[in-house]
């Protein structure tokens, strides 16, 4: 019964996410009409975010209307034992969108005591469709993913990022311990698409000091099911305070957490 419920939630959260997707690229193809708030150092929203929460929420409250909705945008309150929450950033890498780049995604996960059950990242611009259920595998645009093979930091990317809601003094010796295993750091502007590209192989690993859990945990859901080690970001008050995000391929951890610290 729940089992079949949440693959009804799936199936309706893989429409929504396109619908959410054809209408922020709307607006992107839009920018100069765009109308921004500054919501902090660095941190912008459009009405674009806005709306695009609005559609989801608004489409999730009428499908499923016992699940609670937590949204980066709109908040909302957490679930209580046993029931679902869906955790959505409507517009993730919101810096690239209002400047007309690309590398920003919706992001909509389904998480119920304490697991991520639902992880959808969507990236509009390229057609891109990251899936993932719990307990039945990964894919991107319908095929099977999985985590890179590598077995050192020689050979691949690694996302690294950070916010002004943590002191950045961490992140300089972070980054020369990585470079010193040979490694590379690369910075996108979305955590949601960095961690979907750790799940398919194209990064290696992925790191921030802080993240929302808006912003990661459908990318970590998309880790653990295509093989790859994340770190006990869930429980606790993650869901309204978020907390530090660490995923990486399988073969890497152990020197991925010498690296982080
Ligand atoms: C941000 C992006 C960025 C990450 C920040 C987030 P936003 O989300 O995910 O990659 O480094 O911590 O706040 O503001 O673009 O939705
Ligand atoms: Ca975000
Ligand atoms: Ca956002």
């Amino acid at each position: 019964m729940v089992e079949d419920a949440d693959a009804a939630r799936f199936a309706f959260a893989e429409q929504l996410i396109r619908e959410a997707g054809a209408l922020a690229l709307s607006y992107y193809g839009e920018i100069a009409t765009l109308t921004l708030t500054q919501k902090g150092v660095n941190d912008v929203c459009s009405n674009a975010d806005i709306e695009t929460e609005e559609l989801i929420r608004r489409c999730l409250s009428v499908a499923w209307p016992d699940d609670v909705f937590i949204g980066e945008e709109t908040g909302g309150a957490s679930p209580a034992v046993g029931q679902g929450a869906w955790v959505v950033d409507p517009i993730d890498g919101t810096a690239c969108f209002v400047k007309g780049f690309a590398g920003w995604t919706i992001s909509i996960a389904y998480y119920r005591d304490d697991q991520v059950v639902i992880g959808l990242v969507y990236d509009p611009v390229h057609d891109e469709m990251f899936a993932s259920r719990r307990g039945h595998g990964a894919t991107l645009n319908g095929a099977p993913i999985r985590c890179s093979s590598d077995t050192d930091f020689t050979h691949g990317l690694t996302g690294i990022s950070a916010s002004h809601r943590v002191s950045p003094d961490p992140l300089g010796p972070l980054i020369v311990r990585l470079l010193k295993a040979g490694g590379m750091f690369h910075r996108g502007g979305s955590c949601a698409l960095s961690m979907a590209y750790v799940a398919c192989g194209r990064l290696n690993a992925y790191y921030e000091a802080h993240i929302n859990s808006w912003d990661s945990l459908a990318g970590f859901l998309l880790v653990q099911e295509a093989g790859g080690w994340t770190n006990d970001f869930l429980g606790g008050d993650m869901l309204s305070q978020g907390g530090v995000i660490a995923v990486s391929a399988p073969a890497l951890h152990e020197e991925f957490i010498k690296i982080i610290g």
